[in-house]
């Protein structure tokens, strides 16, 4: 089966049971400054899991992009993959374990047919110290479930994964594990949770894949959470009742949640009781297309460089589909491992050179209808890709003959980090290549230099101009509140991609740094120039408000990359007298009061500064 039917499936199944459907959220986090991407399917949903009431209802159901960046240095065994669809069922305060765990079991077992002797689940052990009960009510329901498909369903208690492959499977179909394993927030086990944090047990469903014989790397015994390949983890219903609170103890939430999380493309390896999931159909297209431009064939030595190059090159396009471009910092140093990674696996391959952005075609193919973004982005991903590809190629031949000169003996910290900044090599690629010869790498000591490197420059930049401006004359400020409509402006008309990556500002003239991968069109400058005259025009007045950073981030306020905010912040909006904002940055000021008082605002220049970097001089007459 392929994952699109399968998708579509899941969708049907709980819009069956009352269920509406909403779309996926950005892999940017609108609201959840805790983490960079999204990561799971609840992350967008967090507030409604809390209590607030959700437009849609009670229940809802979705396919989720994700991205989860701890995963990358996973990539290239059978299962991990950084980019990732999670199916997800949510209950609103409304059904609870009762409907969930036969809903899921049916929809595995009656809608895809999946054979319940392959089917093993874990439920949560208890937590005797945060005085949370073992999960009793789901192991009924477990074994109701399965005695329906005349499967006795015996229970044990393993706790840990330790004990696990000690004891092994002991003939059992239902395993109990602690709160490692078996409950569930964002920030993991209860230990770790901030006060405020939702969290609850957990039930998961693990697929058997026979035909996979126990690895002793992995243990003495087999059991559902070995990581020896045999057991994949399918699905999770998170009974989300409880709170941490400030005392460091739980109390319940106010509402009882259901929050269902199952990989689309582990469902689908499952289905088809393979459990590589690079060929299921959306990752295979991918792999086949790696095929042809290299010659290779997946079927050998190669395979893991194969992985590698499919999971990067389809990550990187969901990415930059959502406007975060390759770039030195945050997000954008992402985007960018992901490809440098890519591009040295597609050589590995013997990939021809230039043919690199053709990768993503049959992504884009595959997942154009549903999610939109991709499709409509496809010129700008193509044209990131191969920017980065050329970019990388100016220095990876260099880098690799510094490599060699270093690879006798073990790497410093200095050494990696001199490979990062003269020959671009991100920090994984560095390490890939240490472990192909069999060196180490001083990982902290590249940290180290890394954040010693970064101080240094923003030391240096505050030296230069205090917050980009050169004075505080009249002049000055008349043209600082124009860089703010012009950033918006560009916002507006190239896209929600382009962000602030630098600016500095003199009684003459603005000159803005900023991310957009190809030179703007003068059609698409001209609208920029309009929009900011007719923003003059309107007369918009210049509020400040001073607010927490959490806040602003709520609100959207524009900040730039690579600069450190305090706690409190002061947001600069540019409204109407309605309270229509066209602009809102985080910014120290000065600024006019009234956009009336700028003049006539021209753009002198548009020019290239560096890779997915453009600069525009402009002025006000
Ligand atoms: N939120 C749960 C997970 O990500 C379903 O596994």
């Amino acid at each position: 089966m392929g994952s699109g039917e399968l998708r579509k499936r899941f969708l049907e199944f709980f819009k069956e049971r009352g269920h509406s459907v909403i779309p996926s959220s950005s892999l940017v986090p609108g609201n959840d400054p805790t983490t960079l991407f999204t990561g799971s399917g609840m992350q967008p949903l967090i507030p409604y899991l809390l209590g607030q009431k959700h437009p849609m209802g009670t229940r809802l159901v979705d396919s989720q992009k994700c991205f989860r960046a701890d995963d990358i240095e996973e990539v290239g065994d059978n299962r991990h993959t950084t980019f990732f669809e999670m199916l997800g069922n949510w209950s609103l305060g409304d059904y609870f374990k009762e409907e969930q765990l036969p809903w899921f079991f049916s929809f595995l077992v009656d809608e895809l047919g999946l054979d319940p002797q392959k089917l093993y689940v874990t439920v949560f052990a208890g937590d005797p110290k945060n005085n949370i009960p073992k999960d009793e009510e789901s192991i009924a329901i477990w074994k109701r479930l399965f005695a329906e498909k005349g499967i006795e369903a015996k229970d044990v208690v393993l706790d840990t994964s330790e004990k696990g492959s000690e004891l092994g499977m002991q003939g059992a179909r239902i395993f109990a594990y602690n709160a490692k394993k078996n409950w569930w927030s964002r920030a993991g086990a209860p230990e770790n949770m901030p006060p405020g944090e939702p969290g609850g047990p957990d039930s998961e469903v693990f697929f058997e894949f026979t035909q996979v014989e126990h690895n002793l790397a992995f243990g003495q015994n087999c059991h559902p959470n070995c990581d020896c390949g045999r057991f994949l983890e399918i699905g999770n219903s998170v009974f989300m009742e409880y709170k941490k609170q400030e005392n460091g103890g739980f109390e319940k939430l106010v509402q009882r949640n259901v929050d269902f999380g199952g990989g689309l493309e582990r469902i689908t390896a499952a289905s088809n009781a393979d459990g590589d999931v690079f060929k299921i159909d959306t990752l295979h297209a991918v792999i086949q297309k790696i095929e042809e431009l290299s010659g290779a064939r997946y079927e050998s030595a190669f395979q893991q460089s194969f992985r590698v190059v499919a999971d990067h090159i389809r990550g990187a396009a969901f990415m930059i589909a959502d406007g975060v471009l390759p770039s030195n910092t945050e997000r954008g140093y992402f985007v960018r491992r992901l490809l440098r990674r890519a591009v040295r696996h597609a050589d590995k391959l013997g990939m021809k050179q230039g043919v690199f952005a053709e990768l993503v075609s049959p992504a884009i193919e595959n997942y154009g209808e549903q999610y939109p973004e991709i499709k409509e982005q496809e010129q700008l991903i193509k044209e990131t890709i191969q920017k980065e590809e050329v970019r990388f190629r100016e220095t990876l031949a260099k880098g690799l003959k510094e490599f060699e000169k270093l690879s006798g003996k073990g790497i410093s910290g200095y050494e990696a980090f001199n490979l990062y900044q003269s020959y671009g090599f991100p920090l994984d690629v560095t390490l890939e290549l240490a472990k192909e010869k069999n060196i180490e790498v001083d990982r902290d000591g590249f940290q180290q230099e890394f954040q010693k490197h970064q101080e240094v420059s923003r030391t240096g930049a505050a030296g230069r101009f205090k917050g980009g401006l050169a004075d505080a004359s009249v002049e000055t400020t008349r043209l600082h509140t124009a860089n703010h409509l012009l950033l918006a402006a560009l916002r507006q008309v190239l896209g929600e991609h382009v962000h602030q990556r630098g600016s500095n500002i003199t009684a003459e003239r603005i000159r803005l740094d900023f991310s957009h991968p190809q030179k703007a069109a003068p059609e698409e400058l001209k609208k920029v120039e309009e929009l900011v005259n007719e923003k003059i025009q309107e007369g918009l007045g210049m509020i400040k408000r001073e607010m927490s950073k959490e806040e602003a981030q709520k609100l959207g306020a524009e900040m730039e990359f690579g600069i450190k905010y305090g706690d409190v912040v002061s947001v600069y909006f540019a409204e109407d007298e309605k309270g229509n904002v066209f602009s809102k940055e985080f910014c120290g000021g000065p600024h006019v009061k009234n956009t009336s008082e700028l003049g006539k605002f021209k753009i002198l220049k548009e020019e290239a500064v560096s890779a997915g970097i453009r600069r525009i001089r402009a002025v006000l007459d």
